[in-house]
């Protein structure tokens, strides 16, 4: 049989990434050209920056991935593309991209929403049993997905306000620390020795909703009143009470949705699944509840194309192809 090789394109925020995917699993080249050095000095990402800094590398980018894998366009079996969610401008570049090499190619044409191609990440180097429980925890998204079947996703709770990696990216910025915070916290959190005690919010008792601009707003006046009050204040203790509160509520709640909804595993991803203590954590307990813990390596947490490949492969096997006047959906549904 002829081998299934998808090239996808990624670009619905600050990262423009190319990669071609073998039958769903073997990664031939995975290019991720990240945007964090343009972005750093105003700290957080400018939407027509972005779009204009994607424009600029997504043809040599392009280039590069089927360089890498040693492939002709002809030996690709589709073309796979986020649809959304995204920021609009950043998202329509690479659905330009996308559609103009698939016409030119004669390719297919895929497309894919961002959080399934996250969740897909694990399918590249793991074996998926449903229905289970996916926390999503990025940039943009805290979500707790029960999936069904394969494609079938049911989203049984989400963050009210901010996203955990929203939530690190504004504390890191309080603490000074630069953009994106979330690896800077981790670390930090690992040195500290003390922790500020901080609140967790867990809402009702029967909810997998989450909330984090409480929290955030916890840590600004602890700082603001030191600051006022003079007092030096560890940085790492901040970030390490604010990592506890966040991993707390998160691994209660993903091990309860786990047994509420007999999931056969537990599958973390997004941006946040990089983070070492939620990673140990959910470890430890997934283990005493006998849970099998599923986790991309760490490379493909973060946004990239890989993931889009391997999600794209589930919809080739079914047939689901795009039509070439698809459009880029900043709010996509999952
Ligand atoms: O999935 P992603 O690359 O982009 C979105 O789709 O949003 O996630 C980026 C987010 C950022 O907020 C970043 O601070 C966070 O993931 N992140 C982390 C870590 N590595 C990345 N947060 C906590 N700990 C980490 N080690
Ligand atoms: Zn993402």
């Amino acid at each position: 049989v002829k081998p299934v090789n998808i090239l996808a394109v990624e670009t619905s925020c600050d990262e423009t990434s190319v990669s071609i995917v073998r039958d769903g699993k073997e990664i031939l080249a995975n290019v991720v050209s990240s945007q964090i050095e343009t972005h750093q000095r105003f700290g957080g990402v400018v939407p027509e920056v972005a779009s204009r800094k994607h424009v600029e590398s997504i043809t040599w980018i392009l280039e590069e991935a089927l360089e890498k894998a040693g492939l002709q366009p002809e030996d690709l079996a589709a073309v796979a593309v986020t649809q959304g969610p995204g920021l609009v401008g950043s998202l329509l570049v690479g659905m330009v991209a996308a559609k103009a090499f698939a016409c030119a190619m004669e390719l297919p044409l895929i497309g894919v929403h961002h959080i399934a191609g996250h969740i897909y990440a694990n399918q590249l180097v793991h074996e998926l049993a449903y229905p289970f429980i996916a926390l999503v925890v990025s940039g943009g998204h805290t979500e707790l997905v029960l999936v069904e079947s394969e494609g079938q996703f049911r989203i049984i709770g989400q963050t009210r306000d901010d996203a955990a990696g929203e939530a690190y990216d504004k504390v890191a910025r309080a603490l000074q620390l630069p953009y994106p915070g979330g690896p800077h916290i981790d670390r930090l959190a690992h040195e500290a020795v003390e922790a500020v005690t901080l609140p967790r919010a867990w809402l009702e008792p029967d909810s997998y909703d989450f909330s984090f601009s409480g929290l955030k707003s916890a840590v600004l006046a602890v700082l603001n009143q030191a600051n006022m009050k003079g007092i030096a204040i560890e940085p790492a203790a901040v970030a390490k009470g604010f990592q506890d509160s966040v991993i707390d509520v998160l691994v209660e709640k993903a091990l309860r949705a786990v047994q509420a909804y007999g999931a056969q595993q537990l599958v973390l991803a997004g941006g946040v699944a990089a983070n070492k203590g939620l990673r140990a954590r959910l470890t430890a307990r997934c283990a005493e509840a006998g849970v099998p813990l599923l986790a991309p390596p760490l490379s493909l947490c973060t946004d990239n194309a890989a993931m889009i490949a391997a999600a794209a492969f589930l919809k080739y096997r079914r047939g689901q192809f795009a039509p070439f006047d698809m459009k880029a959906e900043p709010l996509l549904k999952l």
